[in-house]
C-alpha cells in the first residue's frame, strides 16, 4: 500500500484529479492533505473525498516550525510519497532530506523554461510555439529536480490567455494522475 500525502494551497483542481484517481484503489491511498491556507478551496474538495487535512501554520519566519509539524504528521501516518499540487511554500533542503521519501511536483511549463510563478503568462507573452507541463522530483532548488514526464501542446494564442491556461490545466489533469499512479506502483513493487 503506497500512502500518499498531497500538499496544496489553493483551488485544488490537481488535488481533486489525484484524489479521484486513488479513491477506489485498494493498493494506494491518499492519507492526508497538507494545506497552508485555512480557507483554501482545496479543503472543500478534501471534505468531499473524506480526506483528512492539516493546516500547516506558516506564521512569519516560522518555516522550520511548520516543517517540523508536517514531518511529524508524515511520520505518524507512515507516508511513502508526497505530491505537490500548487503548494505555495518552498520546502527547505533540510525538510527534503529529513522526510526521505520522494516528493513530486507539477509545474505548468516546459522546464527549465519559466521556473517560478506566472509561468503560463510568461510563456503566452513569449514567442514560443509550444506550451506544456512538467512533472518532476523536488530538490532544494525550485523547479529543478529530475524530470519524470513532460508534455506539450501548440501554443494557440487565438484562445487568449484564459483559453491557453485552460488547455494547460487539461494537460495537468490528464497526466498528473497517470504519473502518480506509476510512481505508486513503483513504491509498491519496492515494498514486496
Ligand atoms: C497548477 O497549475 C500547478 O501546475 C501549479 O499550481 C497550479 C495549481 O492549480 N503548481 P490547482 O490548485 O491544482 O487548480
Amino acid at each position: 500500500m503506497a500512502k500518499i500525502a498531497i500538499f496544496a494551497s489553493g483551488n485544488g483542481s490537481n488535488f481533486e484529479v489525484l484524489a479521484n484517481e486513488f479513491v477506489n484503489d485498494d493498493k494506494n491511498s491518499v492519507e492526508i492533505l497538507i494545506c497552508n491556507i485555512k480557507d483554501a478551496y482545496v479543503l472543500k474538495r478534501a471534505q468531499k473525498f473524506n480526506i483528512p487535512y492539516e493546516i500547516a501554520g506558516y506564521i512569519k519566519n516560522e518555516r522550520m516550525r511548520a516543517e517540523k509539524n508536517i514531518l511529524k504528521i508524515l511520520k505518524e501516518k507512515d507516508i511513502d510519497v508526497i505530491f505537490l499540487a500548487g503548494f505555495m511554500k518552498i520546502l527547505t533542503g533540510e525538510f527534503i532530506k529529513e522526510c526521505g521519501i520522494p516528493i513530486i511536483n507539477i509545474h505548468p511549463a516546459i522546464l527549465p523554461k519559466y521556473k517560478g510563478t506566472h509561468s503560463i503568462e510568461r510563456a503566452f507573452s513569449s514567442d514560443d510555439k509550444e506550451i506544456g507541463i512538467t512533472i518532476h522530483y523536488v530538490i532544494e532548488e525550485v523547479d529543478s529536480g529530475d524530470i519524470i514526464i513532460q508534455k506539450s501542446i501548440p501554443l494557440n494564442r487565438e484562445l487568449g490567455l484564459d483559453g491557453v491556461e485552460n488547455e494547460v490545466h487539461k494537460l495537468e489533469h490528464k497526466w498528473y494522475p497517470i504519473a502518480a499512479k506509476q510512481i505508486c506502483e513503483g513504491i509498491n513493487k519496492s515494498k514486496v
